[in-house]
């Protein structure tokens, strides 16, 4: 038996240290109602995912590979439509690549982000939801088998499309709430945007508006220098993102380009099968397990 303890003991150390020489996974769900069509931008220096851009379904869920220090964001997009030129377009969260996949484009304001650095400072990764861009749709952000930091979901779980104070709300034709601004794109003001003599933690503050958001979703990112309670951290994890983590009222289930648009779309996104590396992480946690019980 001893003979055997030594090699797991290693291996599930090396797994601690150098999470970062593993890739991660990704997976999507969308628990809304209605259709989410999310998008996902790669930050500079980082490779673009296998896709950009992609439809799910009330209800569906698909995973993506995630090369090691990946740095990017992800949301989703709302209330979709093709005209009849065949050109793709969101009400919220677009892209502005006329297509389904963004291509390189970054969501239009209002939109709740899903931010994350992979094994960055220290070998950890850096996650967040952000509603500094203003807000759109729930979102959570939820590591699985990962240790180190404070691990834990980062989310904003509110349904704030209706609840949002009338100067930041977004309305569909039928006057239903789509999406809240934020208070620095509502108004431009420096003092909202921490922007020039507000370009820092010690000169911009929270706001009205900013502790709208915080009160609602105080695991997410309120305005710029929310940082204490909004970044988690952790290391060698996958990660869940799930649209309407809570239970998702019918925002947009009543609208009719919502539904219709429904069938027409197929989710192009990749795979949908354990990765080797979740089963690489199976066999260590496995391991682990077994090594601890015989210890003891
Ligand atoms: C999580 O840990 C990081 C340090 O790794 C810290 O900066 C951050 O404030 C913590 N987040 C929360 C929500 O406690
Ligand atoms: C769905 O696709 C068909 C055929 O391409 C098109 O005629 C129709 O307008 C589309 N529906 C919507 C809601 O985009």
């Amino acid at each position: 038996m001893a003979s055997l303890q030594l090699p797991m003991v290693l291996a599930t150390f090396f797994l601690q240290f150098f999470p970062g020489v593993y890739s991660s996974t990704f997976t999507i769900r969308n628990k809304c109602s209605y259709p989410v069509w999310p998008g996902i931008l790669s930050g500079a220096g980082t490779p673009e995912l296998s896709t950009t851009g992609f439809l799910l379904q009330s209800g569906e869920s698909t995973s993506l590979s995630v090369p090691t220090s990946w740095s990017g964001r992800l949301w989703g997009r709302t209330v979709c439509t093709q005209d009849s030129s065949g050109k793709f377009s969101c009400l919220t969260g677009d892209c502005g690549s006329s297509t389904i996949a963004c291509s390189g484009g970054g969501a239009a304001p209002p939109a709740t982000l899903a931010e994350f650095t992979l094994d960055g400072a220290g070998g950890l990764d850096f996650y967040d939801v952000s509603l500094v861009d203003g807000y759109n749709l729930p979102m959570m952000v939820t590591p699985q088998g990962g240790t180190g930091g404070n691990c834990s979901s980062a989310a904003c779980s509110a349904d704030l499309n209706e609840d949002c104070p009338v100067e930041l709300k977004i309305t569909d034709g039928s006057n239903e709430g789509v999406a809240c601004k934020s208070a620095c794109d509502a108004f431009g003001d420096a003092q909202y945007c921490c922007s020039g003599a507000y370009a820092s933690p010690d000169t911009c503050k929270p706001s009205t508006y900013s502790e709208f958001f915080k009160n609602a979703c105080p695991k997410a990112y309120s305005y710029a220098y929310d940082d204490g309670t909004s970044t988690f951290t952790c290391a060698g994890a996958d990660y869940i993102i799930t649209f309407c983590p809570g239970l998702s009222t019918s925002l947009k289930s009543g609208s009719t380009t919502a539904k219709s648009l429904a069938v027409n779309y197929t989710s192009s996104a990749g795979h949908r099968h354990r990765s080797p590396t979740f089963i690489g992480r199976a066999i260590t946690v496995g391991a682990a397990v077994w090594w601890l019980w015989h210890l003891f």
